[in-house]
């Protein structure tokens, strides 16, 4: 996609940010002024959500959870399928009828949609009061945007990635659990996906500044990291320093972290050396997010996923074999153009193949200036609709399946936090990222615990504390 209006990116270097940084400390601006911070999408995004909060943090703004109360609303964006496109103006709207009422009321966009120029357009002929339009190449630019604030709208975005930099500073969701890129953008570019366009080329970070930052959140008391990319086994690739994703785990895993996770996997990418090094270290989570996109070869190929059925399965079955107890979820499109019954009927064999702990599913969604887009297609919506229901029904009883196949049994759970609905309750993770339910108890909060799993639901469990010793499930 080509985006020849918007501006090519300038190079950061880490002391023009730190500069930046140590300026806008001493801003006072919008001491307590209220912002309002809407997310939308991945975990990369949330992640950048993070990023965005420091910088607010940092010229003297005060989260609120109300949109009423707000000073500044910024609506954090995803552009991988049109529904959420839809609900981000659905959204400008409710802002827009405030900024009647609130008129020194500051809008602001940022994230993938931002990086799209049918959106920009979008923004100017029918949005005009929104204030900051900016993208995913330039988060560090918002508080700039901010301070110098014009009358007139303002689009900064860049059309180039520019250099990745260091010592970001992030105002995190959470004490206990951290997310770390150790990438940007993707190469792989499917012929359905945007991202390779909104996010950039694959960028990946330097192994040391990456193991440091696990350190540092390790002194701080964190308890797991998630490694963030959106093609984590082709981490290093780029940067040809003689190193790949399965080093990058080995040295997380030897600062002794309690939990690594990491996503996404690419099957492509994925070699026989990072099973092992997951299979070996115990920190490393049996937890593997590993997308099919579709069952049929035929329709893989079309997508440009470089694997084949066969292939795919032959993966999941070694690493099966030698990561006992992992647990394997995946995403998958269904009524990608001209998708016949028996494509689908593939992909439902997959899934009995594979029989996936759980899975994200999603209809189709053309994305401009992809590929895909181009291509005619002859399934109408309500097919498409049926076969999500049907493939949705059979996704969620092997959920069911496999989480009964926890009963009755002790498993480590990383406790989280209290239960939102139910206040004598706390919830956590297994190593395995199924959610659990548990009664309180003092002090267990940010703790791995034993955990007896009392009855299994499909999307959860609910469990008790126990006090003897831990066995893996
Ligand atoms: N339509 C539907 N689903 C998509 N995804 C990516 N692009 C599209 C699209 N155009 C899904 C893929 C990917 C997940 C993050 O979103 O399954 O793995
Ligand atoms: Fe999109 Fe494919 Fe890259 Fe995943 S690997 S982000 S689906 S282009």
């Amino acid at each position: 996609m080509n985006l020849p209006n918007l501006k090519e990116a300038r190079k950061r270097t880490e002391k023009q940010v730190e500069e930046k940084q140590v300026d806008y400390n001493l801003k006072e601006t919008f001491k307590n002024k209220k912002y309002f911070l809407r997310t939308y999408g991945c975990q990369m995004n949330m992640h950048d959500s993070e990023e965005i909060k420091k910088f607010l943090e940092m010229l003297g703004f005060v989260e609120t959870n109300v949109l009423e109360e707000s000073d500044l609303v910024l609506l954090n964006t995803c552009a991988i399928r049109e529904n959420v496109h839809d609900k981000v103006f659905g959204y400008l709207g409710r802002c827009k009828h405030l900024k009647r009422e609130k008129p020194d009321l500051i809008i602001a966009i940022g994230g993938c949609m931002s990086q799209e120029e049918n959106v920009i357009n979008e923004i100017k002929e029918k949005h005009p009061y929104v204030d900051i339009v900016f993208g995913t190449h330039n988060i560090s630019d918002l508080p700039r945007l901010l301070l110098e604030k014009k009358e007139k709208q303002e689009i900064d975005v860049y059309s180039i990635e520019g250099d990745i930099y260091e010592n970001i500073l992030y105002s995190r969701d959470s004490k206990i659990t951290a997310w770390v890129n150790i990438m940007y953008g993707c190469d792989k570019f499917c012929t359905y996906c945007i991202v390779p366009y909104t996010r950039g080329k694959q960028r990946s970070r330097r192994l040391e500044n990456i193991v440091k930052e696990v350190e540092e959140l390790k002194k701080e008391g964190y308890k797991e990291v998630t490694l963030l990319g959106q093609n984590v086994n082709a981490y290093g690739k780029d940067l040809q320093l003689g190193y790949d994703f399965k080093d990058l785990l080995e040295q997380v895993a030897k600062t002794n972290i309690d939990r690594i996770r990491f996503v996404t996997s690419h099957p492509w990418d994925f070699t026989d050396e990072m099973i092992d090094i997951i299979a070996h270290y115990k920190n490393i989570m049996p937890y593997i997010h590993l997308p099919l996109q579709s069952g049929s070869s035929r329709i893989l190929k079309q997508m440009g996923r470089r694997y084949t059925k066969e292939e795919y399965i032959e993966l999941v079955n070694k690493i099966k074999e030698k990561i006992p107890n992992v647990s394997l979820t995946t995403d998958i499109i269904v009524g990608f153009p001209n998708e016949t019954e028996e494509d689908f009927q593939e992909t439902l064999e997959v899934v009995h193949t594979c029989q996936y702990d759980s899975a994200f599913t999603f209809i189709y969604s053309p994305r401009e200036g992809t590929p895909a887009s181009l291509i005619p297609d002859n399934v109408t919506i309500e097919e498409k609709e049926e076969r999500l229901q049907r493939l949705n029904t059979i996704i969620n009883q092997y959920s069911l399946e496999k989480n009964k196949q926890l009963e009755g049994k002790i498993v480590p759970v990383l406790i989280l936090g209290e239960n939102e609905k139910d206040k004598n309750k706390v919830y956590g993770y297994t190593d395995t990222m199924k959610l659990v339910n548990i009664p309180k108890k003092e002090d267990c909060i940010g703790k791995i615990l034993p955990v007896k799993i009392i009855e299994a639901k499909s999307f959860s469990l609910d469990g008790e504390l126990v006090m003897e010793g831990v066995k893996n499930g």
